[in-house]
């Protein structure tokens, strides 16, 4: 949740007469963290390639290198080479730093619940405001101690890790990041650990554990995770369909555009937002070409051209599967006929700002017709935006969603906290005056 002040550099995007280009976004955030983390704790090495240089994931790095990792780069740009500690890391001189990053400090404790030493882990105002008892929880109960500001629920963490135990337990909610959390300290804990959840959340974590000799077996929602020493293994990752999202947007609701994102993950746990693009009525707009299988993940290169677009009604087992999309699908509403209707995604909340209150609150300084709900939003489709000022909130996905909505809005939109959009995407401000020049 945002603690970011309202006066980071800005940009101006005016309304874009066409789109079009080819590019491809950063390798997915997800599968980097994974990557990293995995295979640090792994036997023998490994080289990733395609992993993202956002700063989430350079956070993760740092942390890993802290404990004695040995990441570096090697040959082409977004390529390392990973030497694995095993499971057995070294205890950080310093306090480690996750900067922006959930995902680092909530993957990271899991690791850091078997180490035999004491550490700290914080982030930055934003980050220290998320809710950690939900994996400080799970993670004393396997064994480990932990202590954090407001009776633990708060970074920084100091983690005092060792031993730990397997446990059955019933996640509060499809977090992706408190199962990862919990299946990384069960590989090394004694006896199997059961994992409930409540709806299906991104499964990178198990198909890499997999990928790795580990052994994680799924139940229909039910995880069970044998305690394995992993094997590296060279992972090459796909582009981010979180990224992607935003073209994909941009192109449909605009009136001349035609734009090729060359390489997208396609894990069916994260297309929540074509599928919703194509109940809206993308049709033809949004097609998959050359669809194949990577890695382990599909992969496709995503077609793009304009769409009437229609509301929806989005809730349920949905919402874990366009999660991180939500600002920028709020932003195709508006420009879609009728009303769409967002609920059960209280989750939005706790991200890195409130992003149902960020989200109306900058859509409605455009002229949108937007109310929030305690665990949603409803859109009044208009088909139209105004130019004006806007903020990030400190968020990436904020900064970037106005971006897109300042290109198919009338007059200029200014967006306060533009470079909030490295933390995911270091290359979007490039690439988004690729897709208006390139169109000219
Ligand atoms: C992530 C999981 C999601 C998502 C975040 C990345 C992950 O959060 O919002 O950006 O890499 O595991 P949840 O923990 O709420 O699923």
């Amino acid at each position: 949740m945002s603690t970011a002040p309202p006066s980071s550099p800005s940009r101006s995007v005016g309304r874009a007469a066409s789109l079009g280009g080819v590019l491809s976004v950063p390798g997915d955030k997800s599968i980097s963290h994974r990557s990293l983390i995995l295979n640090a704790i792994a036997q023998g090495d490994a080289l990733v390639q395609g992993l993202s240089g956002g700063e989430d994931v350079i956070s993760t790095m740092y942390c890993l290198q802290a404990m004695g990792v040995d990441i570096h780069p090697e040959g082409t740009e977004g390529s390392y080479r990973i030497k694995g500690s095993g499971p057995q890391l070294v205890e950080p001189a310093d306090i480690l730093d996750a900067g922006n990053s959930g995902t680092s400090m909530r993957l990271l404790s899991g690791i850091l619940a078997s180490q035999p030493f004491v550490s700290v882990i914080t982030g930055d105002g934003s980050l220290r405001s998320r809710p950690m008892q939900r994996i400080v929880l799970p993670l004393k109960q396997m064994g480990a101690q932990i202590m954090g500001r407001q009776s633990d629920s708060l970074a920084p963490l100091t983690v005092r890790g060792g031993e730990l135990q397997g446990i059955e337990y019933d996640l509060p909610m499809a977090s992706a990041q408190v199962k990862s959390a919990i299946i990384l300290a069960a590989l090394s804990a004694r006896g199997d650990t059961v994992i409930h959840q409540p709806a299906l959340s991104r499964d990178h974590t198990e198909r890499m554990v997999s990928a790795m000799g580990g052994n994680v077996e799924e139940d229909g929602l039910d995880l069970t995770v044998h305690p394995t020493q992993l094997n590296a293994v060279d992972i090459t990752v796909p582009g981010d369909i979180s990224s992607a999202a935003f073209w994909i947007v941009a192109g449909l609701c605009q009136r001349d555009a035609r734009i090729l994102v060359s390489g997208v993950g396609m894990n069916p746990s994260r297309t929540g937002i074509v599928d919703v693009l194509q109940e809206m009525g993308a049709g033809d707009g949004l097609k998959l070409v050359d669809e194949r299988t990577e890695g382990g993940e599909p992969v496709a290169d995503l077609q793009i051209s304009p769409a009437e677009l229609h509301g929806v009604e989005i809730g349920g087992d949905m919402i874990p599967r366009i999660l991180d999309e939500v600002p920028i699908l709020a932003v195709a509403a508006c420009f879609a006929s009728g009303d769409t209707v967002i609920r059960d995604a209280a989750e939005l909340r706790v991200k890195e700002s409130d992003r149902i209150a960020t989200t109306v609150a900058e859509l409605t300084r455009l002229g949108a017709n937007i109310e929030a709900r305690e665990d949603g939003m409803v859109i009044h489709g208009t088909g139209r935006l105004t130019g004006a000022d806007c903020e990030s909130h400190g968020d990436h996905r904020l900064a970037m969603s106005m971006a897109v909505a300042g290109l198919l809005a009338g007059g200029e939109t200014t967006v306060h906290g533009a470079p909030d959009a490295s933390v995911s995407y270091p290359e979007f401000w490039r690439d988004l005056d690729l897709l208006t020049q390139d169109a000219r």
